[in-house]
């Protein structure tokens, strides 16, 4: 079994199923209201997790009813919670979902989140010194998401960034991240160009790896499959086609599922074609973490394509 690290968020879920996502100052009627576990940490560790894969969390929820739901069910994922710390005083951190037939929009509350700080990583450097790889997201403070793949690089352990929510990433934390993996919308904001098509992204991804030759570029493009660069050619693996319930945390499937083939020594072209059948087969559900796959789900997808 190969070790994986998540540091990241934890959240409670508030999904609201709508016909469509209500207009600025407008006020519209939603259908069903569910309280499911996410957060992208989260979310990362549950899908490394379902592969096969040790998992330990490092994150930060409320001494509260939602954080006490949120560690019930990653232990019973069989994820190690030992280093989730429970702050007495903020609530755990909240997304509230509209989704939609196709598509989602959430507002992220961190809370907790905000509490993942430098002092908890050193406290969990030995589970992060021993794990075969590392990753975390930008739902916990940019300081620690730093730190914390400094200290990754430094040990050894490869590192996957995955940059969601977007925003510039400073060339700190691009040196010590191996991967990232930002969708299509992610990479305009880090890349600072807004794309008017596949050719113009497929242009700034070949540019960008270009300046940025030590961290592995992927992009996800949701039905457009995922794209990476291999000499100076954006490769693309295509998605596979599945009946669509639910978009949320198929990014995050993406990248569990990445960590497992990274981790496994796959090929690039492995890693991200395995990552890929995962993300498609984990919209098949509703909710963040009800369709991620296990292993055997992943391998007889792709056998049967
Ligand atoms: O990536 C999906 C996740 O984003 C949701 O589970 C929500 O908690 C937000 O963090």
């Amino acid at each position: 079994m190969k070790k994986v690290v998540v540091v990241g968020s934890l959240n409670m879920d508030l999904v609201m199923e709508v016909d469509r996502i209500p207009k600025i100052g407008e006020t519209i009627k939603g259908e069903e209201m569910s309280y499911l576990i996410g957060g992208k940490g989260s979310n990362q560790a549950v899908a490394a997790c379902r592969l096969g894969n040790e998992v330990t969390m490092i994150g930060c929820t409320g001494k509260d009813t939602f954080g006490d739901k949120v560690l019930k069910h990653l232990k019973e994922e069989g994820i190690n919670i030992d280093a989730i710390k429970r702050d007495e005083v903020i609530f755990t951190g909240i997304a509230t979902i509209f989704k939609t037939k196709d598509d989602n929009s959430i507002v992220v509350i961190p809370g907790a989140n905000d509490f993942c700080d430098k002092d908890l990583i050193d406290k969990n450097i030995e589970a992060i010194k021993s794990a075969d790889i590392l990753i975390t997201q930008l739902e916990i403070p940019i300081e620690t998401v730093e730190y914390v793949l400094k200290v990754a690089k430094e040990n050894g352990v490869k590192t996957i960034l995955n940059p969601a929510p977007a925003r510039k990433i400073s060339k700190e934390i691009l040196m010590n991240a191996d991967f990232i993996t930002p969708n299509e919308s992610e990479f305009e904001i880090i890349s600072g160009k807004l794309f008017k098509d596949g050719n113009e992204l497929e242009e700034s991804m070949i540019n960008w790896q270009k300046e940025n030759p030590s961290t592995r570029l992927v992009v996800t493009r949701g039905k457009d499959g995922s794209s990476y660069v291999d000499e100076n050619e954006v490769e693309t693996m295509k998605a596979i086609k599945v009946n669509v319930i639910d978009t949320t945390g198929a990014g995050d499937t993406f990248n569990g599922a990445l960590a497992h083939g990274l981790s496994h020594e796959f090929s690039m072209n492995e890693a991200v074609t395995f990552a890929g059948a995962a993300a498609s087969l984990s919209v098949t559900e509703f909710g963040a973490q009800t369709g991620m796959p296990k292993f055997e789900e992943v391998n007889n997808i792709l056998d049967i394509k």
